[in-house]
């Protein structure tokens, strides 16, 4: 078995751009897909869930050059895409899974999407009883699980409330919407990251969006963008926790993806005294973006409203972590989903805690980390994980004899050179 060690680190310093941001690389390239002429993006992601996403749009005909970070995608218009020759294989990207289905629907073809071990164990009856509602015809197993098949055709527009607070859900009905007759109204009762809804405004579809009520109407064509890709939030936050934690650090992130529906973890941050400062902020289609500062900080105690948990759904890991140098400890409830992501990750953050020495407390749907704790040190594994892969490879940095943890390159999924990058910004 592969293993990877993390020493203590005495500080980290310097500036680094994290990699492009995941979700925002997704919408990209799935919008672009069906735009009409020829979209470009720099600073594309290349970690294995884009990566997934391109390879599915290629099963469907879609013509893509990607290199360097550059992607380019002619766009095939609505009913422009090709019936696959083969099953289109999602991996370990749930956002793929759902977001594609949602095109797919209103596809006139059958199309079957499978995935990796993860992906076949997440849960697709959340997609898949709206888009049965638009008239699209879906099987899947047990029908909840990969292979998700799909007879897609025309499309009547639904009114259909969010039954989880999941952007995936969102989105993928949104994309069904936008190809039906009709006007597709979603309600969302608590918000999730708005992503879908800026690009596709920004792509020239009608949508509206007031007080957790979003509609689009079906049928307006999407016009072709040229984007550069704002870097990952959630790739950041491993990189601004290890300058929050260790003593004498400094980081500055440049270009980061500032949308306050995925900036919860820096609001909690900042609420329990972390100097965070976001430097020259700015705009790119139509997402807030700026360079973040960080300082090593004293942190008090971070509890989350269950209402703000999707704004840091996939950061829980690395703020449990936090916890244990907080003065006041670290508490999540609400969070269930956390359950059904990449691994049970209120499973692997309480398991792989206490196999390095920390007092921690798990609920069914969250945990508590008591504050003043010195992270001992031992092995870890990362199930396959790359958010619990990294959020432990920063509690190596915290601790006192250092972490190994087991099956470390599943990083690749979001944040390729991880490790590398990390081990350029500490000093020992
Ligand atoms: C995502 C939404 C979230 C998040 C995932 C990416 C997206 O999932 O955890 O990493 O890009 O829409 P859910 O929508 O299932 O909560």
């Amino acid at each position: 078995m592969e293993t990877r060690d993390v020493h203590p680190a005495r500080r980290v310093r310097g500036e680094t751009t994290p990699p492009g941001d995941k979700s925002l690389a997704h919408r990209f390239a799935l919008i672009s897909s069906i735009a009409e002429g020829n979209s470009h993006a720099e600073n594309f992601p290349g970690g294995a869930d884009c990566r997934s996403t391109l390879r599915c749009l290629e099963g469907l005909g879609v013509p893509i050059a990607s290199r360097d970070g550059t992607v380019k995608i002619g766009g095939r218009g609505f009913g422009g895409l090709q019936a696959p020759a083969r099953e289109l294989d999602a991996g370990n990207s749930g956002t793929t899974v759902r977001l594609l289905s949602g095109i797919l629907a209103a596809q006139p073809f059958e199309s079957t999407l499978v995935g990796d071990a993860s992906l076949a164990s997440r849960p697709m009856g959340r997609i898949i009883d709206p888009l049965r509602r638009f008239g699209a015809h879906v099987e899947a197993c047990e029908d909840s699980h990969l292979p998700v098949r799909i007879y897609g055709g025309r499309l009547r527009a639904i009114d259909y409330e969010l039954p989880v607070p999941s952007a995936q859900v969102k989105s993928s009905i949104l994309l069904a919407g936008l190809q039906a007759e009709g006007t597709t109204v979603v309600h969302e009762p608590i918000r999730t990251r708005d992503h879908t809804e800026i690009a596709l405004r920004e792509s020239g579809a009608r949508i509206r969006v007031s007080d957790g009520r979003i509609e689009i109407d079906g049928g307006s064509g999407i016009r072709p963008r040229s984007v550069a890709i704002p870097g990952d939030i959630s790739s950041a936050a491993f990189l601004i926790a290890a300058a929050v934690a260790i003593p004498d650090s400094e980081l500055r992130l440049m270009g980061v993806g500032t949308n306050p529906t995925r900036t919860g973890c820096l609001s909690l941050l900042e609420r329990a005294g972390a100097e965070i400062v976001l430097d020259m902020p700015r705009n790119e289609g139509g997402e807030p973006v700026a360079n973040v500062l960080v300082r090593s900080s004293t942190l008090s105690a971070m509890q989350i409203h269950p209402s703000s948990v999707p704004t840091l759904i996939d950061e829980v890991p690395i703020l449990a972590i936090l916890g244990t140098c907080s003065t006041g400890g670290f508490e999540v409830r609400g969070a269930g989903e956390l359950r059904l992501k990449e691994s049970d990750r209120i499973d692997a953050i309480a398991r792989n805690l206490r196999a390095i020495g920390v007092r921690v407390e798990e609920f069914p749907d969250g945990l508590r980390v008591p504050g003043d704790q010195k992270i001992e040190g031992g092995t870890v594994s990362s199930c396959g994980d790359h958010r619990i892969a990294m959020a432990f490879a920063i509690a190596g940095l915290m601790s006192k004899s250092g972490v190994r943890i087991e099956d470390p390159e599943c990083v690749d999924i979001s944040f390729p050179g991880f490790f590398e990058l990390l081990e350029g910004l500490v000093e020992r």
